[in-house]
């Protein structure tokens, strides 16, 4: 492995490691199945004190993220670190100019990483090769950014970002921010209803997509998607299309515009300032799913998020000069905002994004991708290591993975066995796993270790520094040890989602209402006696299948625009691979006759509808579905009858 180089610009003057550090690992003694980090990886990690810089944070939270808001360039400073005179709408860095982008790119072109590789692209066959340097990387924002701004697009207008994993996604949402647009990047395995809901909920009046994606070998047909979708969004006025697959699309006159004919125009050229934005101005919107109702636009910002998600990165995945990460997700997801482009770029390090999935056209996809690059930090999620670990130990033992030196993980609990391989066969049992818990809503890491931190399989270990979790009861008193109860979040932080995007309202109910002054994760726990935190999973209506957000509203919706269905009931059930799988109840329309042909066509309705990702593993006819009396469905009931388990309180249960 290399020796590490010091980063010559991102030195942290304030907290050199002392001299004598002590690690965490032989000041506790843990119980359980527990990994201790080995001499190697403490001597490496830049943070090698966990307990000092938490007790500090603890001690000062305000004073922890000035310092690391220090490490970053701003064109004007803050007044306050935090205002919270008006919670739950906390304010960060309130007075301060800044852009993302400014930190993301513009300050590595005065360094030595101008010269630096900021990404690296591979297609999914494999024959496709492209990466830019920071340099590079700038030319691209600026081009792409004067194109947007020559269709009008001013600060604080939404664009959507509906493309594939290709290099042009990271421009577009790098030139949004530039020019202090807001983005709102729609996942591009979404479907039509999905992708149609977000372009009118958000007022984009510019979409940015591609002629269609590669999956699996097979063309997905990205802009007859847009097309159908914007037959329901008459207010969209241009739509730049990226060519990458080649396929016959149809271009609208004065709407549709190909990207690489516009960059031939003299618009694309010349200079393009970076704008200086309020700390607090929005830097893009991202939905997710919910427990009711449509999914919901969640705000982060330019200072704050920025600041979280350089700090989080550094400190978890000890980023350095020389690495080469690879976060598997797909930018339109917020694991991919965070941690493909902007946590990435701020920290100056070479981020590698990779157009295909794991097992394409074989199992060792990734892998031979890991050795080819030179992969340094791996962070991907327990359902695609579950997926892989199927196909045995074979396919990774091709590989050299010897440049590994962290791994990750992220979405959904890792159940231990999944973990063990992870550890064993791509790890060599020599590599830490950072096992990430955060949210859409969180921006960053909220519960993780760092590399010096002992491991538990399943364990997301304590809160990064500045964070304080609980775990309580439905009257929002602490639980005891190993006791399951309601995650919440005690303390502020700076990439803390800022609203629901036209929706103040909801944000307050939905986050801050049930246990004022905490926020609310949606998620239940338990806490071991060692102050490790264990997910158990989401207590609402959100169903998380191969780590992807969806709400049983959304499916349940689908199902009843089909002209067979009356009602209809999803629930989330454990599944081997995906973690979760969706399995739907649906109550026929007079007239109607359940079949396995019916069956079929309502999954594939699902999937046309909302996206593959949606589509049910079953449907089941029923003559009924539980309800309460007022006429809310339970699901809960649901899922326990399905399951073989006792009902609970079924009170409320109207037969
Ligand atoms: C939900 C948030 C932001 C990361 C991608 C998902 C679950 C996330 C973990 C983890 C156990 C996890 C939670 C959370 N989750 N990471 N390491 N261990 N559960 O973001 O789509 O907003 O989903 O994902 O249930 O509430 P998201």
């Amino acid at each position: 492995m290399a020796t590490k180089t010091k980063s010559k610009v991102a030195k942290p003057v304030r907290r050199a490691s002392p001299p004598k550090a002590r690690p965490v690992a032989k000041a506790r003694k843990l119980s359980g199945e527990v990994y201790y980090p080995s001499k190697k990886v403490i001597e490496q990690a830049r943070l090698k004190d966990w307990d000092k810089l938490a007790k500090s944070a603890k001690k000062d939270l305000r004073g922890f993220w000035e310092a690391e808001a220090n490490e970053l360039e701003w064109f004007g400073k803050w007044k306050k670190v935090l205002d919270d005179s008006k919670k739950p709408f906390y304010k960060w860095f309130t007075g301060a100019k800044v852009n993302i982008v400014h930190n993301a790119v513009d300050r590595h072109l005065k360094s030595y990483r101008k010269n630096k590789l900021a990404l690296i692209w591979e297609s999914e066959d494999g024959k496709d090769h492209r990466s830019f340097s920071y340099f590079g990387l700038n030319r691209q924002v600026v081009r792409m950014a004067n194109v947007i701004k020559s269709m009008g697009v001013k600060k604080g207008d939404r664009v959507t970002i509906y493309m594939g994993r290709i290099p042009e996604i990271v421009f577009a949402m790098l030139a949004c921010a530039k020019i202090g647009a807001i983005h709102s990047v729609v996942f591009g395995g979404f479907s039509v209803d999905s992708l149609a809901g977000r372009i009118e909920d958000s007022k984009s009046k510019l979409v940015i997509t591609c002629d269609g994606s590669f999956q699996n070998g097979k063309i997905v047909q990205l802009k007859s998607i847009v097309d159908d979708s914007l037959k329901r969004c008459p207010a969209v006025e241009n739509v730049i299309v990226v060519k990458r697959v080649g396929n016959e699309v149809n271009m609208e006159t004065g709407r549709d515009h190909w990207y690489h004919e516009l960059l031939e125009t003299p618009i694309a050229d010349g200079k393009c300032e970076t704008v200086q934005m309020d700390a607090e101005d929005p830097l893009f919107i991202l939905y997710t799913s919910g427990s009711t109702g449509k999914p919901k636009a969640i705000l982060h910002t330019h200072g704050g998020y920025m600041v979280g998600t350089y700090s989080t990165l550094k400190y978890v995945f000890d980023i350095q000069d020389d690495d080469r990460w690879w976060c598997t997700a797909d930018p339109g997801w917020i694991t991919g905002h965070s941690y493909i482009v902007y946590g990435p770029m701020l920290n100056g390090a070479t981020s590698f994004l990779f157009e295909g999935g794991p097992s394409y056209p074989e199992p060792n996809r990734w892998w031979q991708v890991i050795e080819r690059y030179g992969i340094t930090i791996f962070y991907t999620a327990p359902t695609a290591i579950r997926g892989l670990m199927r196909f045995g130990d074979s396919w990774p033992s091709k590989h050299d993975l010897s440049s590994l030196r962290l791994l990750g993980t992220v979405g959904e609990p890792i159940n231990p066995e999944a973990w063990r391989w992870y550890h064993r066969v791509i790890g060599g049992e020599k590599l830490p796993i950072m096992d990430t818990w955060w949210q859409t809503e969180t921006g960053a890491f909220m519960i993780t270790p760092t590399p010096v931190v002992p491991l538990k399989p399943g364990s997301g270990t304590r809160p990064f520094f500045g964070q304080e979790a609980e775990i309580v009861d439905e009257q929002g008193k602490t639980v005891g040890d190993d006791t399951e109860g309601y995650l919440v979040l005690k303390n502020p932080w700076p990439a803390m989602l800022r609203t629901i995007y036209g929706d103040d309202e909801r944000y307050v109910t939905q986050y801050w209402s049930k246990y004022p002054g905490k926020y609310t994760t949606g998620d239940s726990a338990k806490r071991d006696k060692d102050g490790y935190f264990w997910i158990i999973g989401r207590v609402d209506d959100v169903i998380k299948v191969s780590g992807h957000r969806l709400g049983t509203a959304e499916v349940e919706s689908a199902l009843v625009s089909h002209p067979a269905v009356a009602e209809a009931a999803a629930i989330g059930l454990p599944h081997e691979i995906k973690g979760q799988g969706i399995y739907t109840f649906v109550l026929l329309r007079a007239g109607k006759v359940a079949s396995a042909e019916l069956a079929e066509e309502l999954r594939q309705h699902v999937a046309t509808h909302i996206g593959p990702i949606a589509r049910p593993e079953e449907v089941r006819f029923v003559d009924k579905l539980p309800k309460t009396r007022s006429g809310k469905i339970m699901r809960r009931v649901l899922k326990a009858r399905a399951q073989g388990l006792p009902e609970g309180d079924i009170s409320t249960l109207e037969e």
